[in-house]
C-alpha cells in the first residue's frame, strides 16, 4: 500500500537502506518498532528474491518474532549463536554522540541485550528523532518487576524525575513487557550525563533495564525528506 505520510515514507526508506546493508551468511539482530518493521519486511523480500542467502535472525521482542516469521526470516536464539553480525533497531531519541533513548515499544531490555552483542549496531530513525540532548522530547522508559514499582518510583523522584506507570490502550491496565514486567516512564528536566544516569537507575533494586543506550550504536541512518524527496 502506498502512503503520502512523510513520517511513514521516511521510516520505509530508512528501513530499506538498513536492510540493503545486510549481507548473506550473517546473523542479524531484529529490532522492535514501526521503523524496524520495514527493515524486517525488506530483509524478507531480499531473501525471497534470492539476493540474500543464509540469514538467521535474533528477535528483540515478540513483535519482531511475529514479523520475521511473516516475512520468512529463519530465527535463532542467543543460546545457539556465539555472536551477532549486525543488529538493526529503531530509537525514540538520538543525540549527537549516537546515544539513544529506546523503549517506546517496551522492548528495550531485550533490545539492549541483542544490540550490544552485535558487531555492528545500525539505528534506523526518521529525522524527527534527532535531539541535541536526550530527554528533551521523550520520557525515559524503565522496566521494573511488578512488586518494586512503588519503591522504584520513589527513588526516581528522589533523583529529580517525574515517574509515571505506563498504561495500555484505553488505560484499561498497565503495559506488560515480554518478560511480564511493568514500565515506568520518567520525565527528567535535563539528562546531562546519560552514562551515569543509565548506571544509577539500573542499580535500583527491582529495575531490570532502562532505555538509555550509551555507546552502543555504531551507525545512525536517518530518513529525511529533502526538497520533497525521501533521502537517507
Ligand atoms: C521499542 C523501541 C523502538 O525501537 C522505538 O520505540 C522506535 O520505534 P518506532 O520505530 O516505531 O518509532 O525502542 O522498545
Amino acid at each position: 500500500m502506498t502512503t503520502t505520510d512523510p513520517v511513514v515514507i521516511m521510516k520505509q526508506e530508512v528501513g530499506k537502506a538498513a536492510a540493503d546493508r545486510v549481507q548473506s551468511n550473517s546473523i542479524v539482530g531484529l529490532g522492535t518498532g514501526s521503523t524496524t518493521a520495514y527493515a524486517i519486511q525488506y530483509i524478507g523480500e531480499r531473501l525471497q528474491k534470492g539476493e540474500l542467502t543464509n540469514i538467521v535472525g535474533v528477535p528483540t521482542s515478540f513483535q519482531a518474532e511475529v514479523l520475521a516469521k511473516k516475512y520468512g526470516i529463519p530465527l535463532t536464539t542467543l543460546d545457539a549463536v556465539t555472536h551477532i553480525d549486525v543488529a538493526i533497531d529503531g530509537a525514540d531519541e538520538v543525540d549527537p554522540h549516537k546515544n539513544l533513548i529506546k523503549g517506546g515499544g517496551a522492548a528495550h531490555t531485550r533490545e539492549k541485550v541483542v544490540d550490544s552483542l552485535a558487531n555492528q549496531f545500525i539505528v534506523v530513525v526518521d529525522s524527527g528523532k534527532l535531539v541535541d540532548k536526550l530527554g528533551s522530547t521523550f520520557l525515559l522508559p524503565v522496566e521494573v518487576i511488578p512488586m518494586a514499582v512503588t519503591p522504584v518510583m520513589n527513588k526516581l523522584e528522589q533523583l529529580g524525575g517525574k515517574p509515571e506507570l505506563r498504561m495500555g490502550i484505553k488505560k484499561a491496565g498497565p503495559v506488560v513487557t515480554d518478560q511480564g514486567n511493568l514500565v515506568i516512564d520518567v520525565k527528567f528536566e535535563s539528562i546531562d550525563n546519560p552514562a551515569e544516569l543509565e548506571k544509577t537507575i539500573n542499580n535500583m533494586p527491582g529495575v531490570l533495564e532502562n532505555g538509555l543506550f550509551v555507546g552502543v550504536a555504531d551507525v545512525i541512518l536517518v530518513g529525511e525528506i529533502i526538497d520533497g524527496k525521501p533521502s537517507v
